[in-house]
């Protein structure tokens, strides 16, 4: 992704190698601000078998709700230019079967766990965060995925209706843990429904979830994925991501903001941070490299010691402040 191309680095251990990786999303102290992207690392520690999980700054797992849910038709995937679309549908197993199958493992391998949620309903949220209470320990922070369907509003999703997406918001907080909410970037009113899941009481945005899209499978002279459209994902949407986390960072300066959407390596992510993001997120890479993560944080360490950062903090926004300040 790197615009200008810079010339073979060290590799640098994870530690940071001088560069102080540490961060704060929200109230969430990180050691570094590397987390996985929720849907491309799995329900559990299945990236453990590729990565140390608990070198990252946090582990996002697969979005869950109250319930066990098939998710969408086959073919789900498909690479496009630019990316891939995908239609999983939010396949999973319910956060209590998740919670007694997969979250021991995620707690033995030492990862700082947020759990992604989903519901069709304001009560649907409530609900799948009662159940996360409900897990026990070793759970740091909800992530409220707004992008899905809203049965109570024909089906629009939360995502793209400010007080629906502060429902869905005021709903999960019945968990008691700190709540990032994942907005969705198909709306002209960004600003408007992060300023509404804030109020509602988010004290994190994650920008951004995937771009609707759909692709023409030639041979069949058909939608290539089974549910028809999906969601666009990977390098073409990390300028989309930007945007997104700048405006947001301008208009809320005091708010935690994780950026996703096309982080492949220490550029994209630095970019992230620059644009006011406080941690990074990787998703699709994960799905082409395991290691990915990784390698980001690592990479990171070195793009950051090149431009002679003594501390992420130090570039949170830079991007933002008169040129005097970066
Ligand atoms: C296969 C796949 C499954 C995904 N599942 C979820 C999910 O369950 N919950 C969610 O909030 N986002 C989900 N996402 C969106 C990603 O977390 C991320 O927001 C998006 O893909 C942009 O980041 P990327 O370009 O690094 O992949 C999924 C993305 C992909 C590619």
């Amino acid at each position: 992704m790197s615009a200008r191309r810079r010339p073979a680095r060290r590799p640098v251990p994870l530690e940071g190698g001088g560069v102080d990786l540490s961060t704060r999303l929200g109230s969430l102290e990180l050691a570094n601000p590397v987390m996985t992207a929720a849907g491309t690392a799995g329900h559990g520690a299945e990236l453990a078998a590729y990565l140390d999980l608990s070198r990252l700054g946090a582990v996002v797992v697969k979005s869950l709700a109250a319930f066990a849910w098939p998710g969408n038709p086959s073919p789900r995937v498909c690479p496009v230019p630019g990316g891939m679309l995908n239609s999983v549908g939010l396949q999973g197993p319910g956060v209590e079967s998740w919670a007694r199958d997969e979250l021991p493992a995620l707690r033995a391998a030492g990862a700082r766990v947020v759990v992604s949620i989903w519901g069709r309903t304001t009560e649907e949220f409530a609900e799948a965060a009662r159940l996360v209470a409900g897990a026990g320990p070793g759970i740091a922070a909800l992530e409220v995925n707004v992008s899905c369907p809203n049965l109570e509003d024909r089906s629009r999703m939360f995502a793209h209706s400010p007080p629906a997406t502060a429902e869905a918001v005021e709903a999960s907080r019945v968990s008691g843990l700190p709540v990032i909410a994942k907005l969705s970037p198909n709306t002209p009113e960004l600003l408007e429904v992060a300023a509404a899941a804030l109020g509602a009481g988010a004290e994190s945005l994650t920008l951004v979830n995937t771009l609707l899209g759909l692709f023409i499978d030639l041979d069949r002279r058909a939608p290539a994925l089974g549910a028809g459209g999906g969601g666009l994902s990977g390098p073409a949407v990390h300028t989309v991501a930007l945007r997104a986390v700048y405006e947001c960072r301008a208009a809320f300066p005091d708010a935690g903001i994780a950026g996703v959407g096309g982080v492949a390596d220490g550029a994209g992510a630095a970019r992230m941070l620059m644009a006011g993001a406080d941690a990074v997120q990787v998703g699709t890479a994960t799905l082409a490299d395991p290691r990915a993560p990784a390698v980001v944080l690592s990479d990171l360490a070195a793009v950051l010691a090149d431009l002679g950062v003594a501390s992420v903090r130090e570039v949170v926004g830079a991007a933002q402040r008169p040129a005097k300040e970066r």
